[in-house]
């Protein structure tokens, strides 16, 4: 049962953020309101993608809208994401990582199938920074975020961000 009332962005390194998420079984009036939810939660901190982990929920849900608007909301539910092409290195941040922008190898295209809001499956093929998006909410359901993903460079140079939400972390956990 998911408490929607509850739902609120997680940072690194909450333990919902570091799991593989579950399958979504029904798309049912739950998981369109998770979805208003989460679309809340993504605009109110300027996002372009939000996934159900980064709310506090470990589904594979997630939803991308490359000009942060409600009205180009859309709603992936169980996808999978096959990369095509080269790989580039292009600086990104996270809503669950804040105070962090680092460059993070993708690949520059990729296929998504998955189940939208109505329970119709579809797919799609993405390139630039949409097929960046879809990679980057992909590994939120796979339990990744650019805290594990960017290299020992990158972490060296970000360690005192990284040490402020670690710390973050243990003072929520302790409350
Ligand atoms: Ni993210």
């Amino acid at each position: 049962m998911i408490d929607i009332e509850k739902c609120r962005i997680t940072h690194y390194p909450a333990s919902v953020l570091a799991g593989r998420a579950q399958p979504v079984e029904k798309v049912d009036d739950t998981i369109r309101r998770l979805v208003e939810k989460m679309t809340d939660i993504m605009l109110e901190h300027k996002g372009i993608g939000l996934a159900g982990p980064q709310a506090g929920v470990p589904l594979r849900i997630f939803i991308i809208s490359p000009d942060s608007t409600r009205e180009n909301v859309k709603v992936y539910i169980n996808p999978t994401v096959t990369p095509t092409g080269g790989l580039e290195a292009i600086e990104e941040g996270c809503l669950s990582v804040p105070g962090v922008y680092t460059k993070i190898r993708r690949y520059k295209k990729c296929k998504v199938a998955a189940t939208d809001l109505d329970g119709n499956e579809f797919s799609q093929e993405a390139e630039g920074l949409l097929a960046r998006a879809l990679q980057h909410e992909y590994d939120h359901i796979e339990g990744t975020t650019i805290a594990n993903k960017m290299g020992s460079v990158a972490k060296i140079a970000h360690r005192k961000q990284l040490k402020k939400l670690k710390e973050q972390h243990e003072e929520r956990e302790t409350e």
